[in-house]
């Protein structure tokens, strides 16, 4: 009888990648919480991302994780550079794991936009209340010596050797992220960061292999997809967030059309998902308050997917149930990526779930909560509809 109740739903299909199964199409999106000690997780990192295991989503990614010290964005960025930092992750994947979500992580290099404040201290480069903290600026790098914007610091541009040894640590971080326990591994290319700015012609001026024309932009974006395919397990997803527009609106700099050439190149070296995103270059790319509609990037993810034949995910100002089983079920995206409105409702999957009837009588809840929800809901019901 309760399985009659059982609605159909798009966004509670499951998904196989490899040899992953998302068991819905809700993936918690990468969000920095800047609470980390020298990289290192510890309970914050635990409790936080384990909320949302416990709120159904099929994958949870952690925040951006830095392969290098100076790839951070803030002195409290989580890191993935050593072993160490993959010792104090296990038990954030041993958790969400035992869950039933699949651990994801994102690892990323934040090129001119490290060595920032964090959001709640000002969210701009470090200034004298970031001293007298004892938190100081440390050197930054970029492809071109092109700050930000005014204010912001000037980055060292890169060698090519450098740029080598950066590609190398990619690569590394996914061997620890292995090690880690991590099922999902996302490598951060969007939002004005390291390898954004690589692809952007508003940040990069240079005019060796690294620079010049679309491919020689793509060319670091790129070598680190096969360097961290290689040693990521061919049974494990890997996922790439780009920024599919240097800035929403804005007809210069990255475009649309070019995401699509970035996703058919990155799909010939083995990446899975396109994480579609936009904007950051020139400055925030979540913190901006203009005014934007419901669900803006579906454009882009419909766009990459059915050009570049790549499965998406899409993120930004998805809200409600009904919207992600309209993004999902009209194939606008493969995945839906929750951000902001899961710190609003962590259970924000299940939450889904009860209300397209995908989930009626709580089965899927975890057994401690969902026995109770399951008996509550007749008195519930009765108050509700009087
Ligand atoms: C607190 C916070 C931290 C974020 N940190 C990251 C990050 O580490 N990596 C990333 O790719 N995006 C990051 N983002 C962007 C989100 O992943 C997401 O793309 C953005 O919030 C838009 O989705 P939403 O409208 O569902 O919040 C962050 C956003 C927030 C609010």
């Amino acid at each position: 009888m309760a399985e009659e109740n059982h609605q159909k739903s798009a966004l509670f299909s499951p998904l196989t990648l490899r040899g992953a199964t998302f068991k819905n199409r809700i993936v918690i999106s990468p969000m920095c919480t800047y609470s980390a000690e020298e990289g290192i997780a510890d309970e914050w990192h635990l409790a936080h991302l384990g909320q949302f295991a416990l709120g159904g989503a099929a994958a949870i990614f952690t925040e951006a994780a830095a392969v290098e010290p100076r790839g951070r964005i803030t002195h409290g960025d989580l890191g993935i550079w050593s072993a160490d930092h993959a010792a104090a992750l296990k038990p954030v994947t041993s958790f969400l794991s035992r869950q039933g979500a699949l651990p994801a992580i994102q690892i990323a290099h934040a090129g001119r936009k490290a060595s920032m404040q964090r959001p709640w201290h000002g969210n701009g480069p470090m200034d004298a209340g970031d001293a007298a903290r004892g938190e100081m600026p440390w050197d930054i790098v970029a492809p071109s010596a092109e700050p930000v914007k005014d204010g912001w610091l000037m980055p060292n541009e890169l060698t090519v050797e450098e740029i080598q040894g950066i590609q190398e640590k990619f690569a590394t971080a996914a061997g620890h992220a292995h090690d880690a326990g991590f099922e999902v591994l996302e490598i951060h290319s969007a939002h004005g960061y390291l390898a954004h700015s690589f692809l952007s012609p508003t940040s990069n001026q240079r005019n060796d292999a690294y620079g010049g024309d679309r491919a020689g932009r793509m060319r670091f974006s790129l070598a680190i997809a096969e360097k961290v395919r290689a040693v990521w397990p061919e049974n494990k997803p890997l996922f790439v967030r780009i920024s599919s527009v240097d800035s929403d609106g804005v007809t210069e700099g990255w475009q649309l059309d070019d995401s699509v050439a970035l996703a058919g190149e990155l799909k010939m070296r083995g990446v899975d998902v396109v994480d579609c995103s936009s904007s950051g270059i020139s400055g925030t790319a979540t913190a901006a308050q203009g005014k934007l509609p419901l669900g803006f990037r579906t454009a882009y993810s419909s766009r990459i997917g059915t050009e570049a034949d790549i499965t998406t995910m899409v993120v930004g100002l998805v809200l409600h149930a009904a919207q992600a089983e309209q993004i999902i079920g009209d194939r606008l995206a493969d995945l839906v990526a929750i951000g902001r409105e899961a710190l609003f409702d962590p259970y924000w999957a299940r939450h889904a779930a009860y209300e397209l009837g995908a989930d009626p009588r709580f089965g899927d809840w975890p057994m401690q909560y969902g026995w109770w929800l399951e008996r509550r809901e007749p008195l519930v019901r009765e108050l509700r509809d009087g």
